[in-house]
């Protein structure tokens, strides 16, 4: 393993720490004896093209229109706003909040180095959807509407308000302010594509949702507002080299998706909690959560996934996490280096009760609290691992969303289901159209 990549740290899941709670040597060994089985799965799922995101990443370079195309848009418009949701809007969300500055809309242009403002409307709540219209300039903003199936009912709704606004100020010219991620041949998009010349780039037709943050779909926004999308991809490829052999000892992916298997199936931990100590990769919560909860959540299986924030959530969940029921597995995630100058957040002359944090930084007592909370949990017997970032930057970003996939695909491999696809929402969907036509 090169020094630069994560640290994936498995050691408060053993026996020797937390007790009969944890891995013994009787339960490695039997984990031992699944992955073979499971990395056969896998294998079988890169071959009919469900696993497609493993190879996708680094197996070729990233189209040069994602770049052509970005840089026009960067140059013409101030705002980026992105029509999507779900797997079409979370892995982004998440490498907008780890990868750009923070306060990234509210810097000025100068600032943004020419750069738009990037709002990704994942829900239809008309309060926030016409106040958004409200303050950007439709003129000034292009609108990426990125549906994979060009089927969903929130992405559509959303869509022919913007049409009809763009037709309102912009006449014939409204296909300009259009970026289609689609289907390369299903759904309602593509067709648009075609009668009226609208800039699109292709989903590849077996890449899921919540799977294709690598793709277009999470790229070419991210490209639009200058984050290294070369180094997203070479991260997300040195994870899937890292991961490549059936061997537990050796493959972080393969180690995280079956021991969650076997916390959940052998020790009655139903919940996995993630708990980054690290404003900039909070979202990455939100898309691990639908990650393992959309892909995993089959057949009366599955963890559920929750959201926690270091510091934050010391003050509100970890009470529940010490003393409540010892039914979760816990993803810490740290970083080392956080990407401004401690000197700015260096703290000077607190009074004697806090004498003990003079001369240090933020960074420094959150990384401390992080560990106390691993500590104390431990102490509690409560299992959970520790994912190290050198820093937040791109390449350690590709690297953690790939970790994840993996994981997620070798623990659906361990559960006997298929990880790709996600039948159980479709009822819901069914219902709200019955709702919304018996109006008619
Ligand atoms: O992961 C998934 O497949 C889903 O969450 C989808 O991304 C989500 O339902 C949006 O679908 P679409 O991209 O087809 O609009």
């Amino acid at each position: 393993m090169e020094e630069d990549m994560l640290d994936i740290n498995f050691d408060n899941f053993r026996q020797d720490r937390i007790g009969e709670e944890g891995l013994g040597e009787f339960d490695l060994d039997a984990i031992a004896k699944l992955i073979p089985a499971a990395h056969e799965k896998f294998q079988q799922w890169r071959t009919s093209g469900d696993a497609i995101f493993y190879d996708l990443a680094g197996s070729k370079d990233i189209s040069p229109e994602i770049f052509e195309v970005a840089a026009n848009t960067a140059e013409n418009f101030e705002n980026l706003v992105v029509l999507g949701i779900g797997g079409s809007a979370l892995g982004l969300r998440c490498a907008a909040q780890a990868l750009l500055p923070p306060f990234w809309n509210m810097l000025s242009g100068e600032e943004r180095k020419g750069k738009p403002r990037l709002f990704v409307c994942d829900n239809i709540d008309p309060d926030t959807f016409s106040a958004l219209m409200r303050f950007i300039d439709v003129k000034k903003t292009c609108f990426t509407v990125i549906s994979k199936s060009g089927k969903t009912i929130e992405t559509a709704s959303q869509f022919f308000i913007v049409l009809e606004k763009l037709k309102q100020k912009l006449g014939d010219d409204w296909r300009k302010n259009l970026i289609f991620i689609t289907d390369p041949t299903a759904g309602e998009l593509r067709p648009m594509v075609k009668a009226h010349g609208i800039t699109s780039f292709a989903i590849p037709p077996k890449l899921g949702g919540r799977f294709s943050v690598l793709s277009p779909v999470g790229l070419f926004p991210a490209a639009c507002c200058g984050i290294d999308i070369n180094a997203l991809i070479g991260g997300a490829k040195d994870m899937a080299d890292r991961c490549a052999k059936p061997d537990i000892q050796e493959n972080p992916a393969y180690a995280i998706g079956s021991f969650h298997y076997w916390f959940d199936a052998k020790k009655n931990k139903n919940i996995s909690v993630m708990m980054p100590y690290s404003d900039a990769l909070l979202l990455a919560s939100d898309w691990y959560s639908q990650l393992w909860a959309e892909s995993l959540g089959k057949s009366g299986r599955g963890q559920t996934p929750v959201k926690a924030q270091g510091a934050t959530d010391q003050h509100s969940q970890v009470q529940l996490y010490m003393e409540g029921p010892n039914d979760k597995v816990f993803n810490f995630l740290r970083v080392e280096k956080f990407n401004f100058p401690s000197t700015e957040t260096k703290i000077k002359n607190p009074s004697s009760a806090f004498s003990y944090l003079d001369g240090i930084d933020l960074g420094t007592i959150l990384n401390a609290e992080q560990r106390a909370t691993e500590g104390a949990l431990t102490q509690a017997k409560r299992p959970s691992l520790t994912i190290s970032f050198p820093k937040v930057d791109a390449h350690h970003l590709g690297e953690f969303f790939m970790l994840y996939e993996i994981a997620t695909a070798i623990a659906g491999a361990h559960y006997g289901i298929d990880p790709f696809d996600q039948p159980g929402v479709e009822l819901g969907k069914k219902l709200t159209k019955e709702i919304l036509e018996a109006r008619l």
